[in-house]
């Protein structure tokens, strides 16, 4: 079932949670809602299931409104961060609970039960409590409770928050694989963008309630529309410096830079722009000669391949990934060359990027 938000505002007293927000998640793809604390991910989550009363806009479900239709009756499933388990029930009475609520049969029940568990892999865990289980055995019951109705559309709110760093990666595999066997059209709210990227075949990236880009991970993360998109994806994240342009020259960390070639046809206006550099986008060179920067290196993290190299240009820091087998290259100084083909201009007064 695909799943259209129109223009939909929600509002709590004088907060406005959700500003407009316009998406169309065609069906059975997974989409994430990522964004900062805050941004509004969960409320669009809750409103989708029909928990908050928009301020306006609608929810549509293949292009049905559903905006008067009751949260029982759209044919969803919810999993929450604290998985939201009944204690006292064990985990196929955990299970079996929506259906019972819906009058289902005994002998029905049994099947649509033992059919899911064996999805989510937790067959040999019927009988425990949630207390005998772990974090992420909770979290597989949790979602053989969200999808033992057979929804049509599952919503995850942080479903991994709780969860070490490990089973978190097992888990979002998992969840990927349910979701891809189920061909379910599914919401999945964080605030990780690792996590995001991951997982989605698309993502949409909210700040303040505003959605700021919906699009394919890496397109966010290659064609950022915007600065804060561009901040928001990364690890490290991406350098942001002063720059000027006069003309097809741009003047950056004491560098003069013919970006004729960035600009294709473009031609922007004589003054400063925030310039996006990312950590990836640049080439260790061996000498004074060859390079566009020259930098005090302040500290090295080794991340297994790689390295992460922060540098101290006069008095500003950057970050950059030099591969492992250059580091002996490196003492107090390096030299680098600017990837000019990768390098990012944004407004400074929009923020947008200017070269999308
Ligand atoms: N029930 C509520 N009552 C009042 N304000 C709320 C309520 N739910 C959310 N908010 C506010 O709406 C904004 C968005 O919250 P939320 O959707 O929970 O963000 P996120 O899930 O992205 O962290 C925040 O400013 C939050 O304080
Ligand atoms: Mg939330």
């Amino acid at each position: 079932m695909s799943l259209t938000i129109k223009d939909l505002t929600v509002k709590f007293d004088n907060v406005t949670a959700v500003d407009k927000l316009d998406l169309t998640i065609e069906d059975g793809i997974l989409v994430s809602l990522l964004g900062p604390s805050g941004c509004g991910k969960s409320t669009t989550l809750f409103t989708i299931a029909g928990f908050n009363k928009a301020e306006n806009g609608n929810i549509l479900f293949d292009d049905k409104c559903v905006d008067e239709v009751k949260p029982e009756n759209r044919n969803i499933g919810m999993v929450f961060q604290n998985y939201a388990l009944y204690p006292h029930l064990n985990v196929y009475e955990n299970i079996a609970f929506p259906l019972k609520m819906k009058k289902f049969k005994k002998s029905e029940i049994k099947d649509l039960v033992e059919e899911i568990a064996k999805l989510a892999k937790i067959e040999d865990l019927l009988k425990r409590k949630p207390s005998q289980i772990s974090g992420g055995q909770q979290q597989r019951v949790a979602i053989a409770r969200a999808l033992v109705k057979k929804p049509k559309i599952l919503l995850l709110d942080e479903p991994l928050s709780n969860l070490d760093a490990h089973l978190r990666i097992d888990m979002r595999e998992e969840i990927r694989r349910i979701q891809k066997e189920l061909k379910i059209t599914t919401v999945f709210v964080t605030h990780d963008q690792e996590e995001a990227m991951t997982i989605s075949d698309k993502i949409a990236l909210l700040n303040k309630g505003k959605l700021q880009q919906f699009d394919k991970p890496q397109n966010l993360y290659i064609k950022p529309k915007n600065l804060f998109v561009s901040k928001f994806l990364g690890n490290p994240p991406i350098n942001i410096v002063e720059g000027y342009i006069e003309g097809n020259t741009l003047n950056v960390l004491n560098k003069s830079i013919d970006i004729t070639n960035l600009l294709k046809e473009k031609s922007l206006e004589d003054c400063s722009y925030d310039i996006g550099i990312r950590c990836e986008d640049f080439y260790v060179v061996d000498s004074l000669e060859k390079c566009d920067i020259e930098g005090q290196v302040s500290m090295v993290e080794i991340i297994g391949r790689e390295a992460i190299v922060k540098i101290i240009i006069k008095d500003k820091m950057l970050r950059c990934i030099v591969p492992y087998e250059k580091l002996n290259s490196i003492s107090e100084r390096i030299f680098l060359k600017i990837k000019n083909e990768k390098i990012y201009i944004f407004s400074k007064t929009t923020g947008d990027n200017l070269l999308v």
